[in-house]
């Protein structure tokens, strides 16, 4: 069986919890995501098998105020299932490009837009050590989970701020997020992964300023 077609199979589409403009192939107790696992030693985490509270934030602040991507060129980085990149095509982005280091996440985030009858460019690579990308605005949902990630991440978007691109992150108020240097610009409801659907926890829209 194919990536594709284990995804299409096992991973029911579903609504997203708070952004039901949206659907996602998402796992749940009976995908079986460890047979891939077991297939592949290089499989890592399958952060792309469900959304995430910065991502929920992120998704849900675009489609609400669609000025912000209407016409831009978006890069959506660690784009994971690729919502935030949905998000941002749909609320009337011209350009969207979702990137991963991960090459499951590439075709999850694939699938996803598909279904959900966007055009996206999605990419396998690690952007972060590189000269910011020709593009308007980057998202990033839910990037700061990890302390190095984290530091890598701010340095990387604080050359592309430099460079006249609009950065927003989303994120769940996570420990490595420096929150004392980024301004919020809105709040939201989300139901985090490992959460139940109807789940309430706090996530951000940070400006990188
Ligand atoms: C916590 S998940 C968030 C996924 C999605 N943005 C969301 O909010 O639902 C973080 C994602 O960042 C990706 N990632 C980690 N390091 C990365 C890097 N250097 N460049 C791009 N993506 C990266 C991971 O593979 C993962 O898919």
């Amino acid at each position: 069986m194919t990536l594709e077609t284990f995804i299409q199979q096992r991973l029911p589409l579903e609504p997203v919890p708070g952004v039901p403009e949206i659907r996602l192939h998402r796992a749940g107790p009976s995908s079986g995501l460890t047979r891939l696992a077991d297939a592949d030693p290089d499989f890592g985490s399958p952060y792309w098998a469900r959304p995430w509270g910065g991502g929920l934030a992120l998704a849900r602040h675009v489609l609400d105020r669609p000025e912000i991507v209407a016409g831009q060129r978006v890069l959506d980085l660690g784009a994971g299932s690729g919502l935030v990149a949905i998000a941002a095509a749909l609320a009337g982005a011209e350009e969207v490009r979702a990137v991963d280091i991960d090459p499951y996440a590439v075709t999850a985030a694939r699938l996803n837009a598909a279904a959900n009858g966007v055009t996206i460019v999605a990419e396998q690579a690690d952007l972060l050590d590189g000269d910011p990308p020709n593009i308007d605005l980057m998202l990033a949902g839910d990037l700061f989970y990890d302390p190095d990630l984290a530091t890598r991440a701010e340095a990387f978007l604080r050359r592309c701020v430099a460079a006249g691109i609009a950065v927003l992150i989303g994120d769940p108020f996570r420990a490595p997020l420096p929150t004392e240097r980024l301004a919020a610009v809105a709040e939201y409801p989300v139901a985090d992964f490992g959460d139940p659907d109807g789940a309430a926890r706090a996530a951000a829209v940070f400006k990188l300023i």
